[in-house]
């Protein structure tokens, strides 16, 4: 995923451009640009690696103008060098592009080679429109001539030589949105992030719509045409604007684990405080469905492998989860009443998309869980379920894999009991649970200081093992991500009853393994894993309650054992969850990594 951004009537636009592309920047760190119009001639600079670079460059040569386009790139074609960074430029046209031209190959080959400065399939459109604006065409001719040719996605903002003062954006298949400035100042950008503090309203724009910002004003095209529709403008909350900061913490993810508590809270206010629990709920399908299938990636795949356990145990409702880039092409099964929930942060997760097209085009009810509310995801599917954890701008999920659980969790207990599988009563219990999460994750919060102790033992680690039983499995998959993801060590989850079909030949006394054992049914058994691990002289970090500790007896001493607070089977998989997220925090903090822009990582990933 890229970042885009494009700003009219601003004077010194290019500092303008960076602020907004900062806040952009968690969407790809690989290279970042800009460029004005100014006196009928572009000015461009672009730079490797992070923003900073650029900043620097941009401080020393300022660009002129009022008018101008940035971008921070995750790389997809083309490495991430100078020359492959946005915007790219032609004779007639400037540009900046979010999204995958899938026909580029095939179109570049209709040019003259030596048209082409960069490797990427962006490049291809300026010299579309180029060609255009030679052969006489104005801007939006030229437009409505280029638009049909391009297969793929994309959010496109753009500059032309022949129409100085208007900044053009056009979107498919990537989100786009206008921001109404004081002054008459006008951004577009790839979301509202990047221009929250700014401005007072947005614009969404829908699919295949393309925009005109000049002079103030604002007119938006459906389709390549040139009638000119209405969309509505939305106030933009203050809430939105103060996210934007750390506030008193090194990094967004400490600042996002920390708002756990709150965000839990937000999220329970919407679907577990009213009489009314998820009342928007059609019943029929989730009624008669015969199964469900659950598709997402990464972390949020996690979360839809915890609903797993739950939707099968608590309302007997057959459930496949599937990796999404894996679901389309493994040609499933999916029986004509069964249901479908799609499962992402961002909502614009291409694989998670695609494959929530593939299933309604097979006339399967689609229902997605999103954090953003306008997300595609949330756009194109029959029912929506949204978390309420803020803006996530660390790239490692955290509270929106906490507030996908919560929503999960709800929504098992109300599916439950549509299906008669429990009564009225037992799920007043599960919601009386639920409601006791913010205050046992704020508790558990407070085991903090004792993993910031823990973390130097990873200093020379090259390996850990993350262990679970039960709901609790997929969170020791989680932990492992996280770890994997901000401290670069190798980290691997496993069903620990598997330990002994492969994995233990890698225990030493160098491995630490992390064990994630409530006190529950399956208790003795992990015990048993557990055992397995300390006799080959595993190093164990075990997590558990009080009365788990207790249990532990002698055992205790062979191993480091943290204590959190004793929560109900049901939700477990929410309380130690969070110890994950520090554990992985403070080993990435001792070593010193790029915490919130990991290497290589985007935070939401729009290729497949
Ligand atoms: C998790 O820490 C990662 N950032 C990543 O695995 C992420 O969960 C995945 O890319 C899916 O993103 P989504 O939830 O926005 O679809």
């Amino acid at each position: 995923m890229c970042g885009i951004v494009g700003i009219n009537g601003a004077p010194d636009v290019c500092f303008d451009l960076l602020a907004g592309l900062k806040r952009l920047e968690y969407r790809g760190y690989d290279s970042a640009g800009v460029a004005t119009l100014f006196n009928k001639e572009f000015h461009r600079q672009r730079a490797e690696g992070k923003l900073i670079n650029l900043e620097r460059i941009v401080k020393e040569h300022p660009l002129p103008g009022i008018i101008g386009i940035g971008h921070t790139r995750w790389a997809t074609h083309g490495g991430p060098t100078t020359s492959n960074a946005h915007p790219h430029q032609g004779q007639y046209v400037a540009l900046v592009h979010n999204g995958i031209i899938e026909n580029h190959r095939e179109l570049r080959a209709g040019f003259d080679q030596t048209l082409f400065q960069s490797e990427t399939d962006s490049e291809v459109v300026v010299h579309l429109l180029d060609a255009y604006i030679k052969k006489g065409y104005d801007h939006a001719a030229a437009i409505q001539a280029t638009l049909p040719q391009l297969k793929g996605s994309y959010a496109l903002a753009v500059l032309f030589k022949n129409a100085p003062d208007t900044l053009v954006g056009i979107c498919r298949g990537s989100p786009l949105v206008i921001g109404h400035g004081k002054e008459g100042r006008l951004f577009l950008a790839s979301d509202i992030f990047a221009f929250a503090d700014y401005c007072e309203s947005v614009t969404y724009l829908e699919e295949g719509d393309w925009t005109e910002l000049k002079n103030g004003t604002v007119t938006i095209y459906s389709h390549g045409s040139t009638h000119p529709v209405t969309r509505p403008s939305l106030p933009i909350s203050a809430d939105i604007a103060s996210q934007a900061t750390k506030g008193l913490y090194r990094h967004f993810m400490l600042k996002e684990i920390m708002e756990q508590p709150e965000v839990l809270q937000n999220t329970l206010e919407k679907y577990a405080h009213s009489e009314a629990w998820l009342t928007k709920m059609p019943t029929n399908p989730w009624k008669k469905a015969s199964g469900l299938s659950i598709v997402a990636c990464g972390t949020s795949f996690y979360a839809g492998c915890v609903a797993k356990y739950w939707f099968e145990e608590i309302a007997r409702l057959p459930v496949a989860v599937d990796i999404a880039s894996e679901y389309r092409y493994r040609h499933p099964a999916l029986p004509a009443d069964s249901c479908a929930l799609f499962i992402s942060q961002s909502g614009e997760t291409a694989d998670t998309l695609a494959a929530a097209r593939f299933t309604k085009q097979k006339k399967i009810y689609c229902a997605s869980l999103v954090n953003v509310a306008e997300s595609s995801l949330a756009r194109e599917v029959d029912q929506v379920f949204q978390t309420y954890a803020g803006f996530e701008i660390g790239v490692a999920s955290t509270k929106t894999f906490t507030t996908q659980l919560i929503v999960l969790a709800a929504l098992t207990a109300e599916v439950a009991l549509l299906r008669g599988e429990i009564s009225a009563e037992e799920r007043a219990t599960l919601q009386k649970d639920l409601l006791m999460l913010p205050r046992l994750v704020e508790e558990t919060l407070k085991i903090q200081g004792s993993l910031q102790r823990l973390a130097p033992q990873f200093e020379r680690v090259k390996a850990a093992l993350y262990l679970g039983r039960g709901a609790l499995y997929p969170v020791a998959l989680e932990g492992a991500l996280k770890l994997k993801e901000i401290s670069y060590i190798h980290a691997e989850g496993y069903a620990a009853g598997e330990l002994k079909h492969g994995p233990i030949a890698l225990i030493d006394d160098k491995i630490p393994v992390v064990v994630l054992a409530p006190h529950d049914v399956l208790f003795e058994k992990i015990l048993s894993n557990v055992q397995e691990v300390l006799a080959r002289k595993g190093q164990v970090i075990l997590f558990t309650d009080n009365d788990g500790a207790r249990a532990l007896n002698t055992l205790a001493e062979g191993m480091q054992v943290c204590i959190l607070p004793k929560v109900c089977s049901f939700l477990a998989p929410i309380v130690y969850t969070v110890p994950m997220q520090l554990l992985a925090y403070h080993v990435a903090a001792f070593k010193g990594t790029d915490i919130d822009q990991p290497r290589n990582l985007a935070k939401s990933v729009t290729v497949e």
